[in-house]
């Protein structure tokens, strides 16, 4: 165990003195979690392979799953990898800093570990003051992934994040809440035309107004486990945004959803389940449940986003049984939302249907 320190910072404008010392852990190949635009990342220099073994580490995540590589800027790319197609120089002056990631070909100067032994490597430029400040004052690139547990929900807010990894990294720099509330989008550039491996805070329909040409990889909107060997984001391969709850997926029609929600939560209240329910602000009052939460009104999935994580280990600390949550539509922000829930469930998804 060690102790970590929590480290309080302006959100717009972060005192110099803390970035100083957060960036002092992460040159010393220490490990220290920062907000970004997206959720709370878990950092380490990116060069430096013990710093990573320790970031894996202290994550418990499995070695063959390579995190995102955070810059400070446009520059760092054309260090960190062998090539930057043209779309890609488009993508980044449109996009960055944002929440949007691109997998290249990686040069030699990332250490296998950093990129979990493939020949490319994902980067990202952040939107947030605190992240950005952070990279400039350590000077290399900084691999975080999300930082939580493997498997939990990612971080949406610094308490998240002394939840699942107190005593196990140097500190946290702590700027409240996150503003978008799901991760970047994960987007290979390494093929054409380029595929979404995960759908995230960039939404499909803004990248298909600069590429004219994007495609989904059938695992950014699987409705069941995709075959290892078709999963190209060694991610997707693992569980995932899962609370100890066991969480049932219901997609369809509002109306259909509503009434199918109610029927599930009878069921598993009468087995003698606590059961929560992820409602939307439109349908909350109709459902009887033990505990009944509120993503935010089915108009603003802006607000459902950001809302996702943050009620999904609420149900835990509430000690939970069964999460039974609505879908919501798949455009915009709700296709990464609707990634996220599936994942949640293990693809336990009901469709509810409307006829009758
Ligand atoms: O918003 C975000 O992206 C957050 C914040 C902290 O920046 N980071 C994040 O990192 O979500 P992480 O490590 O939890 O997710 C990284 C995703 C994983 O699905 C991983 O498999 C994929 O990116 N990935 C990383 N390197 C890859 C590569 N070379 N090829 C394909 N997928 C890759
Ligand atoms: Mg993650």
């Amino acid at each position: 165990m060690k102790k970590t320190l929590l480290l309080k910072v302006d959100s717009q404008d972060p005192e110099i003195e803390k970035i100083r010392i957060a960036a002092g852990f992460i040159k010393n190949g220490g490990l220290v979690a920062f907000p970004t635009e997206t959720v709370y990342g878990l950092g380490a220099d990116a060069l430096n392979p013990n710093a990573v073994l320790a970031l894996f580490k202290a994550k418990k995540r499995p070695l063959d799953n390579p995190p995102i590589v955070h810059v400070g800027s446009v520059k760092k790319v054309y260090k960190l990898a062998k090539e930057a197609p043209t779309k890609a120089e488009k993508l980044m002056k449109s996009f960055w800093p944002g929440p949007l990631t691109l997998i290249f070909k990686r040069s030699e100067i990332v250490p296998d570990v950093t990129v979990a032994g493939l020949d490319t490597i994902a980067i990202r430029m952040p939107r947030h003051n605190v992240a950005l400040a952070l990279l400039r004052r350590s000077s290399c690139p900084i691999a975080a992934p999300s930082a939580n547990l493997a498997g939990k929900p990612s971080p949406t807010t610094a308490k998240h994040v002394l939840d699942d990894l107190d005593g196990r990294i140097d500190a946290v720099l702590d700027a409240g809440s996150t503003h978008i509330g799901v991760e970047s989008t994960v987007l290979d550039m390494t093929v054409d035309p380029p595929q979404i491996l995960r759908p995230g805070g960039t939404p499909y329909e803004d990248l298909k107004k600069i590429l004219v040409k994007v495609e989904l990889h059938p695992v950014a909107v699987a409705e069941k486990e995709v075959p290892v060997e078709k999963a190209r984001s060694p991610g997707v391969k693992h569980k995932h945004y899962a609370p100890n709850a066991e969480v049932i997926l219901v997609e369809g029609e509002v109306s259909a959803i509503k009434g199918k929600i109610k029927e599930l939560a009878k069921f598993y209240m009468r087995k003698g389940n606590r059961v929560g329910v992820l409602a939307t602000d439109e349908t909350a009052d109709y459902y009887k449940a033990d505990v009944v939460k509120s993503l935010g009104s089915r108009s603003d999935l802006a607000v459902i986003a950001k809302n996702l994580f943050r009620l999904l280990r609420e149900f835990d600390s509430e000690g939970v049984d069964v999460v039974i949550a609505e879908g919501i539509p798949l455009e915009g922000l709700g296709l990464a939302v609707m990634n996220r829930l599936r994942k949640a469930s293990g693809y336990k998804i009901v469709k509810a249907n409307s006829f009758r």
